[in-house]
């Protein structure tokens, strides 16, 4: 590790006056933040990039105006407006979370009061803690890691770096100049990560920490910061069944309260595990006894693994009781981004079968 030659934070406040970029949770240059949007925009970009983000924080915020409003709605609703968000883990934490501020009548303005609302860990908690109440914290996600490393030119890899890197950032924030403005500097470090101190090609000839950046001077920047090798992440491997009656309804279900997608609508189908399924003891699963027809396959990459998922198609004349929903609403169900891309695969299988039964009676 090597010490940037000036202080940074000076000059990093700078150009973020200049280059901030202009996102929807943002409060405009000396407004004062309303903790809603700096808390929502945080939980919503825990899990999904500022891109994806953007356009579905407006209609969210539209939706769920206030924390109060939030927390008076159905969780049926959440569900549905957080459809594409990513795990709905979170947004079950993000309703508790807003019941939980509605019936204090404020948001916690420290880190460690932030961090007892439930989906708000240590990162997330200083980072609402700097933007929306201009506490001394810096927040140190991925984006801040990389900046980090850069600038004292850490050689020793991640994971393993990670509490140098962060008592690293926290010494960043104890310069003057970012402590007068915490919610600005923290802010000033996820922009530079992300447009100028970026993981390729890093743009350093328009970095404003260039002078100061040990990194950079060592020539070794763009390698920072270094990663131990890592083991790939395992396969696992599911069916589903997408059952459709004689009225256009096709039978959905409920996953546990507890667990990943938690509570959410899914097709019924197997238990994902590490073998692929032969397609007779995949059957034992199925909704009904019927012929299964294959539509292909979908992929979806979970954080701690990989699912393949193989979609079969049948009918019955009428399903009875269970949950079940018309064919043109299944997408609009908030079904799980997984399930999803297997309806979609189970809707345009289905739709070639009927077209090939209408050609073939014609
Ligand atoms: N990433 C996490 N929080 C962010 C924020 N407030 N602005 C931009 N990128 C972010």
């Amino acid at each position: 590790m090597r010490e940037p030659s000036t202080p940074p934070a000076e000059s990093l406040l700078a150009w973020y006056d200049r280059h901030r970029r202009d996102l929807p949770w943002r409060a405009p240059p000396g407004a004062r933040p309303d903790p809603y949007r700096v808390w929502l925009s945080e939980i919503m970009l825990q899990q999904t990039t500022v891109a994806a983000v953007a356009p579905r924080f407006a209609a969210f915020l539209a939706r769920f105006p206030t924390v109060e409003a939030l927390a008076a709605a159905p969780w049926e609703e959440v569900a549905r407006a957080w459809a594409g968000l990513g795990y709905y883990a979170r947004a079950r934490n993000l309703h508790a979370a807003a019941k939980v501020v509605a019936e204090q009548g404020r948001f916690p303005e420290d880190a460690a009061g932030l961090r007892a609302l439930p989906g708000v860990g240590d990162y997330t908690a200083s980072a609402i803690a700097a933007i929306a109440f201009g506490r001394p914290e810096v927040p140190v996600d991925g984006n801040v890691e990389r900046v980090v490393a850069r600038l004292f030119a850490v050689e020793e890899p991640l994971p393993g770096a990670k509490p140098r890197l962060r008592a690293l950032a926290r010494r960043l924030g104890e310069e003057e100049a970012a402590k007068a403005r915490p919610g600005d500097f923290a802010q000033a470090l996820f922009d530079l990560g992300a447009t100028v101190c970026t993981p390729r090609r890093p743009a350093c000839t328009l970095c404003p920490c260039r002078v100061s950046c040990a990194g950079h001077r060592a020539g070794v920047a763009e390698s920072l910061p270094r990663k131990a090798e890592k083991g790939l992440r395992p396969q696992r491997f599911g069916v589903v069944f997408w059952l459709e009656d004689a009225a256009g309804r096709v039978l959905l279900r409920r996953r546990p309260p507890a667990g990943l997608l938690g509570g959410m609508l899914e097709l019924p189908g197997t238990p994902w595990r590490e073998v692929r399924w032969g397609e007779a003891e995949a059957h034992e699963y199925a909704p009904a006894p019927v012929r299964w027809s294959n539509a292909g396959a979908v992929r979806h990459v979970f954080t701690h693994f990989a699912l393949d998922l193989a979609v079969r198609v049948g009918r019955v004349e009428r399903i009875g009781e269970a949950l079940a929903v018309p064919r043109d609403e299944v997408l609009g169900a908030g079904l799980p981004g997984v399930m999803a891309k297997a309806a979609k695969a189970a809707l345009s299988a289905a739709a070639v079968a009927e077209e090939a039964w209408v050609r073939a009676s014609a």
